[in-house]
């Protein structure tokens, strides 16, 4: 799909606008704190149900205002999607004592609310921005949320597996602390035997999850789309299974949590220079590092494009005044092959980019 429209109203600086896109390229310019990541915030929350940046969903509506709305006007299928954000109370009436619960957030596809795992994935984006050049020297678990990030977009039984499986493991800690601390657990009172359900929910989600990640960093082994570099993704994987879950069953009730298992995955990022593959987080120069997140990035393009036979949004935020002129023009090369939304302060970067349409804040 591609976006068209979208209609905002109480969300961050945002009290009510409506910022049309081109079905090439939209260029955004701003000065800083004007709102253009806001505007793709909008986006990335309209194509997964959630925030790339907030930590909590909270944060997004305009401080005092009680509600954020966000609806999207899609082409290819014809489509709205909409988001509604809220505090989980709003006041009826005059008297703002008198408050109603609320849902927190309301996903609706053409004006039918819908759960997270059938809203997500309909419209497809691969956001780039400067958090992700640092992918590279980042914490494993910022490694495993990109992972997650394109998967969940392209596979709705990931999006399940996925939902299921945290889950799973929130309840299979609570438990194993639990066990840990003598304390009852329900009528049974907290049993190693209690352990085996949530074991088999977490093999068994666990098992796709795993397999899912492998397909993907062989795809993009494979693909490559820059081929002066050799660059490749090495996949360290936490596998879980009876027999690992047997051999970490002591370490795992002293330490209440689980230890093994895709929530514990990783991968590094190697360049190949003659027989070496040298691993980039501890040898890279900033440079190689930098350049191999380019080229992650544009494979994860190529990636959804194969996978849901359409290609994605490509949403650029404030990434050309980070970059040298090399790493710039790999980029440069992407924008034009898809729909692509660009934010930047500073518009002599965008000066050679063939812009149809232009938001100014
Ligand atoms: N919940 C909120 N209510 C009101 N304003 C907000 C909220 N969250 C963020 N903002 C404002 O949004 C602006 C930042 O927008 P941002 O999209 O990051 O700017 P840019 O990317 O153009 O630099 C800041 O002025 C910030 O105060
Ligand atoms: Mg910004």
């Amino acid at each position: 799909m591609i976006v068209t429209k979208i209609q905002i109203s109480n969300f961050r600086n945002f009290k009510r606008k409506v910022f049309k896109f081109s079905p090439k390229t939209t260029v955004i310019v701003g000065p800083n704190a004007s709102g253009k990541t806001n505007i793709l915030e909008c986006l990335f929350l309209l194509s997964t149900g959630k925030s790339f940046r907030a930590r909590v969903e909270e944060e997004m509506i305009s401080y005092p205002e009680e509600i954020a709305r966000v609806k999207g006007e899609f082409l290819r299928p014809k489509t709205s999607l909409e988001v509604v954000l809220t505090r989980g109370e709003i006041t009826v009436g005059e008297d703002p004592e008198k408050t109603e619960r609320v849902p927190r957030k309301r996903l609706l596809i053409n004006g039918l609310a819908k759960r997270l795992i059938d809203f997500a994935g309909n419209f497809r984006v691969v956001v780039f921005g400067p958090q992700d050049l640092e992918l590279v020297i980042e914490s494993p678990s910022r490694r495993r949320n990109f992972l997650d990030t394109v998967l969940s977009q392209v596979d709705r039984e990931y999006r399940r597996g996925l939902l299921s499986y945290e889950k799973g493991l929130r309840q299979r800690n609570r438990l194993l602390f639990r066990i840990r601390e003598n304390l009852p657990a329900g009528r049974q009172g907290a049993s190693r035997s209690q352990l085996l359900f949530w074991d088999k929910l977490l093999i068994k989600n666990g098992d796709y999850i795993s397999q899912k990640r492998e397909e993907f960093i062989d795809f993009i082994n494979t693909t490559s789309p820059m081929n002066e570099q050799y660059f490749s993704l090495d996949y360290d994987k936490s596998a879980i299974s009876e027999a690992r879950l047997e051999q970490y069953a002591k370490e795992e009730v002293a330490a209440a949590t689980t230890l093994v298992g895709p929530h514990r995955d990783d991968f590094c990022f190697r360049l190949k220079k003659g027989k070496r593959a040298r691993d980039l987080s501890r040898y890279g120069s900033r440079g190689e590092q930098r350049m191999s997140v380019l080229w992650l990035k544009l494979a994860e393009l190529a990636y959804i494009e194969e996978k849901s036979e359409e290609k994605p949004t490509l949403l650029l935020d404030d990434i050309f005044s980070e970059l040298d002129h090399e790493h710039r023009k790999v980029v440069m090369k992407a924008v034009g092959g898809q729909q692509t939304i660009i934010t930047t302060a500073d518009p002599h970067f965008i000066e050679d980019i063939e812009k149809v349409e232009k938001i100014k804040l």
